[in-house]
Order: C-alpha cells, then sequence, then structure tokens
C-alpha cells in the first residue's frame, strides 16, 4: 500500500511538472531576454481603413460604439464603416440614423435576413472591405483614441501583414481577466519576437486587406484564424501592447465559462485544422506553435490526471487526506473567482483557463462547437 502511494506521488510530482515545464521556459526566456513592445519597424503611415464590424441585437450599445469610432484620432474621410448586421431589433434602425446626417466616415451595411453566425457574416464584410487596412472590432469593446494610428504604424512594416492589441482596462472590474491578460501579453510579447503570436483578440484586430482570405464557415475563433492563415501566407502576425483597448469580463466561475469555453472550443479546433504547421513556417511551426498545442491540448489533461491521481492518493494513504486534494481545489478555486488571492491571482487565472481548456475539449468531443451562440446581456451593462 505504502509502496503504491509513493508510486503514485512520483506520477503525480512529474505529471504536474510537465505540465508546468513549457510555461517555465517560456516564462524565463521572457524574462531573460525581456522583449518589449512591438517587433514591427514601426512607422507612422495614414493608410485607408476599413471598420469591419458585426452585430447581433446590440441596440442597448450600438450608438456608443459608434459614437466611439468616430471619436478615434484618425481623418474620417480616410475611414469605411462596414458593419454586417444579421439583427431583428432596433439595431439596424440606430445604425441607419447614425450615419444619416454624416458625411464621413462612409457606411456600408450588409443586411442578413437570417443569423448563419459570425464567420459567414464577417467573410461578407470582408469582401465588402475597399481599404488597404483593415480593421475588425467587436461591439462590446472600447477603442483607445491612437489605435488605428498605432496598427497602421505596425503594418507599414512591409514583413507585418496583421496586428492585435492589449485589453488594458477589464471592465465590471474581473481581477480573474485582469491577472490572466498580464501573463497573455508577456507570452503574446515573446512569441510575437520570436515570429508571430497565435491569438488575435475580438475587440481590435488589424489586417492588410490583400492578404485576407475567406475564414472557415463554422469557425469560432475568427480573428486568430485570420491571423494564422496570413502568416500562413508569408507576413508575420503580431501583438502590440501599445493598440489599446476594453473590453468587459465576468470572474465569477459559471459565468466565465460560457464564454471562455467557446472561445476555448475554437482555438483547439483551429489548432488540430492546421496541425499541418506544425514544424515549419520558422519559429512560428518550432516554437509558438508547439507551446500553445501543449498549452491547449496537453496540460488541461496532465493538469486533470494529477488532482485526480492526487485524490486517490490521498484516499490510499487515509480518507482525510483524500477528502483533502479536492477541497483545496474547491476553495482555490472559490477564493480565485472571488479575485481573493492576492500574489496567486494570476496562477489561478490561468488554472481558469486550463478548465476551459479541458471543458472545451470534451465538449468538441461531443460535437458541441456551433458557429451560433447567444450573446452575453450581462457584459453588455458596461458599454450602456
Ligand atoms: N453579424 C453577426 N452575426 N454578428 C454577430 C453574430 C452573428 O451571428 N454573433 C455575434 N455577433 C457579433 C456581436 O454582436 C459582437 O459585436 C461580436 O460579434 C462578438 O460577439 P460576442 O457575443 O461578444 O462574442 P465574444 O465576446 O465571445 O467574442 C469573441 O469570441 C468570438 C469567438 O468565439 C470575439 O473574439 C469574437 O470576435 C470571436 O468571434
Ligand atoms: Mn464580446
Amino acid at each position: 500500500m505504502r509502496r503504491l502511494v509513493r508510486r503514485l506521488i512520483a506520477a503525480i510530482s512529474v505529471l504536474l511538472s510537465l505540465t508546468g515545464l513549457p510555461y517555465a521556459v517560456y516564462l524565463l526566456l521572457a524574462k531573460v531576454w525581456n522583449p518589449q513592445g512591438s517587433p514591427a519597424e514601426k512607422r507612422p503611415a495614414e493608410p485607408a481603413v476599413s471598420i469591419v464590424l458585426p452585430t447581433y441585437n446590440e441596440e442597448r450599445i450600438i450608438e456608443n460604439k459608434l459614437e466611439d469610432i468616430v471619436a478615434l484620432d484618425y481623418p474620417m474621410d480616410r475611414v469605411e464603416v462596414v458593419i454586417v448586421d444579421s439583427s431583428d431589433d432596433g439595431t439596424r434602425e440606430t445604425i441607419r440614423t447614425f450615419f444619416a446626417d454624416r458625411e464621413t466616415p462612409e457606411l456600408t451595411l450588409i443586411e442578413e435576413d437570417e443569423r448563419r453566425g459570425l464567420a459567414p457574416a464577417l467573410n461578407d464584410a470582408y469582401a465588402e472591405a475597399s481599404n488597404e487596412m483593415v480593421v475588425k472590432t467587436d461591439c462590446d469593446s472600447k477603442l483607445a483614441p491612437d489605435a488605428l494610428r498605432e496598427a497602421a504604424a505596425n503594418l507599414a512594416d512591409p514583413d507585418v501583414g496583421a496586428v492585435t492589441g492589449r485589453n488594458v482596462d477589464v471592465l465590471g472590474g474581473s481581477d480573474v481577466e485582469e491577472s490572466y491578460r498580464d501573463v497573455q501579453a508577456t507570452i503574446q510579447t515573446l512569441e510575437s519576437h520570436l515570429d508571430s503570436t497565435l491569438i488575435f483578440h475580438g475587440p481590435f484586430s488589424a489586417f492588410e486587406n490583400d492578404e485576407i482570405v475567406p475564414i472557415d464557415p463554422d469557425s469560432i475563433a475568427d480573428d486568430t484564424e485570420l491571423a494564422l492563415k496570413i502568416r500562413k501566407g508569408g507576413k508575420r502576425a503580431v501583438f502590440d501592447p501599445a493598440i489599446q483597448y476594453k473590453e468587459a469580463s465576468h470572474s465569477e466561475f459559471g459565468k466565465r465559462r460560457t464564454q471562455k469555453d467557446r472561445r476555448a472550443m475554437g482555438l483547439i479546433r483551429l489548432l488540430l485544422r492546421n496541425r499541418d504547421m506544425l514544424g515549419g513556417y520558422g519559429l512560428y511551426g518550432r516554437v509558438v506553435l508547439p507551446f500553445n498545442w501543449w498549452f491547449m491540448l496537453v496540460s488541461p489533461w496532465l493538469l486533470a490526471g494529477g488532482i485526480a491521481l492526487a485524490t486517490v492518493a490521498g484516499l490510499l494513504a487515509g480518507g482525510v487526506f483524500g477528502v483533502a486534494v479536492p477541497a483545496g481545489v474547491g476553495l482555490f478555486t472559490l477564493l480565485g473567482s472571488r479575485d481573493r488571492l492576492g500574489p496567486l491571482q494570476p496562477i489561478y487565472a490561468v488554472f481558469d483557463t486550463q478548465v476551459s481548456l479541458l471543458f472545451a475539449a470534451i465538449k468538441l468531443c461531443r460535437g458541441e462547437g456551433s458557429a451560433i451562440w447567444d450573446v452575453d446581456e450581462e457584459l453588455r451593462d458596461a458599454y450602456e
């Protein structure tokens, strides 16, 4: 019995250290090398811009979003707004009224009779976008006034075909999301300096129009998919923390699952579909993709396995210890989701992401992962 427990504990230690290893290497590299900002050779530029905005029943917040867009520090006569709307509420009416007595920016409104999901809607919008730089932004986000300029400066580097930005302020005050975004910014900066980053963010993603290719109609990771395909085409896709936006998020465990699990499903499916890119495409396929494969597809299972084994070991060693492990994990989750873990909060944030990735893998196996989802009404409160 003792030997079994000892073996189990050894197995757990191996599993848990394996889980953390690539992460530790990445963060160590970030510490030692300490890359900062965008790797692009930024130059001031003022290309004509198409802002692509998909909307589904956003009547509560669409007007504020449009105000936000026209207030950007950019010549509005060089901006075209392409909205693809699938709403059956008052969104369309508000859009028309907003642009009715405005000469600039120009509006292209694509009206869908029936909601087909975000990816096909975006493909239509990208096909209509006629300007050199295309910026995709979600309705539930706020952009910093200089966001377009910062993006244009990145795309002025001939090697760069896509750029995304940083969530500087998590509306709704979710510390879980806030601390995760800090960890993520460090990682995405490192990846960008190595070659390109994987994840692109819905609130702000900018692409060179010439590089845009259609995304899969069932995609639930549209921005990341487009960035990955642009990298496939040869240009770099980078993260620039100088491009700033705000987005709302929940801290509570249950509420986080819906959105995060869906996003995680999108990312896992994208990696699997593009597995042929592993090993090619410079350091992108040799370091960045393998790290993300590990983080998204392997480590959630090692972590779950580690916790399960620890529980079994505890039960074998003596009943109370067996209960201690799941109880500890439960307490960690409870405190973490209430933003009460202080300096441990970033670790909880990563754990929370691993939970989403685990659930996402299971949901994908069960055939879930529809490209049509319920828009989170509660998160919209922050934009009213
Ligand atoms: N036209 C259209 N049709 N727009 C849609 C649809 C649709 O079926 N579904 C959602 N939208 C719009 C919303 O109105 C919003 O402006 C934007 O797409 C993002 O939708 P959210 O409901 O806020 O999704 P999210 O916050 O989880 O979005 C993130 O994840 C998605 C993938 O799971 C973003 O990164 C999205 O860009 C990403 O596609
Ligand atoms: Mn959203």
